[in-house]
């Protein structure tokens, strides 16, 4: 099980964290269910003008907006996926 992290801490909260998440689960339904989980943090210390910070694989992006989550998910989230037994 793969696990994407997105904060929800104030600062995200207000840029998006929501959208993002709810984007990202119809993207895990979509073409991986029961694969990936989403998990809420606090505040990741990225707060960005813009966006929200999303964690994966140890891996920090920040400043995702919200319509930008399908373009993390297709360039670092499936390719991950595809090495991951099933
Ligand atoms: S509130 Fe999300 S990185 Fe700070």
């Amino acid at each position: 099980m793969l696990i994407i992290e997105v904060c929800v801490g104030s600062s995200c909260y207000l840029r998006g964290a929501p959208e993002v998440i709810a984007s990202l689960q119809k993207l895990i339904v979509e073409h991986a269910p029961g694969r990936i989980e989403i998990k809420g943090t606090f505040c990741l210390e990225k707060c960005t003008q813009q966006g929200v910070t999303v964690r994966f694989q140890g891996r920090v992006f920040p400043g995702v907006e919200p319509g930008e989550e399908t373009q993390l998910f297709e360039k670092e989230i499936l390719p991950a996926l595809s090495a991951e037994p099933e």
